[in-house]
């Protein structure tokens, strides 16, 4: 994925139709990565994004933590690679490794980007207010990726229990998700 520099003003639009991501956290010792479709657009510059992360995930402490994270958006080629990161744990897991994921180093945060990934967004936790109620973390998108080169990107848009439409189509993977 050749991403480049994306204006920050276009990225609600990247997130607004709902795709599934890969959400990357750490604190540069040690990366973990998990999928995520509870996310919302609070507003349009700076992109604020707003993502419910259970406090069962290991993810969870280290967002706490470090108040740092990378979105991935992936596309139906790595589908399989994001149900099974949403069907594990990177408590005692290097997922990475495990589905074959590399990574290349964020530009202003600790987590990394996932190059299969069409786009990433560096984030900043802003607001944890609402973690306690509803492990809901709003984060600010400090700087944007995109391989513009995909005009139609096959995203996944998860319908649950492992049913996702994919661009205008649903498809059904073994997700433990419901
Ligand atoms: C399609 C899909 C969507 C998911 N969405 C969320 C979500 O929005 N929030 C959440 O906390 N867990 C969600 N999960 C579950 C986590 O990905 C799962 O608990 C994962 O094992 C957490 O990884 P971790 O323990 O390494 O952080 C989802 C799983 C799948 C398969």
């Amino acid at each position: 994925m050749a991403k480049r520099a994306y204006p920050l003003s276009k990225v609600y639009g990247l997130l607004e139709t709902g795709p599934v991501i890969l959400l990357t956290t750490g604190d540069g010792q040690r990366a973990n990565v998990m999928t995520l479709s509870w996310h919302s657009m609070l507003e349009f510059e700076p992109p604020l994004v707003a993502c419910v992360v259970s406090d069962r995930c290991h993810s969870f402490g280290l967002l706490q933590a470090s108040g740092e994270c990378v979105i991935n958006i992936p596309t139906v080629e790595i589908a399989k690679q994001v149900v099974g990161c949403g069907n594990c744990s990177g408590a005692k897991t290097d997922k990475f490794k495990k589905f074959g994921l590399s990574t290349k180093p964020a530009r202003t945060v600790a987590p990394p980007l996932i190059e299969a990934c069409y786009a990433s967004l560096e984030a900043r936790v802003i607001d944890t207010r609402m973690v306690e109620s509803y492990a809901l973390f709003v984060v600010e998108v400090q700087k944007a990726w995109v391989d513009s080169s995909l005009k139609d990107p096959r995203t996944l848009h998860h319908r649950g229990y492992g049913r996702f439409m994919v661009a205008g189509e649903t498809i059904k993977l073994p997700s433990k998700m419901r």
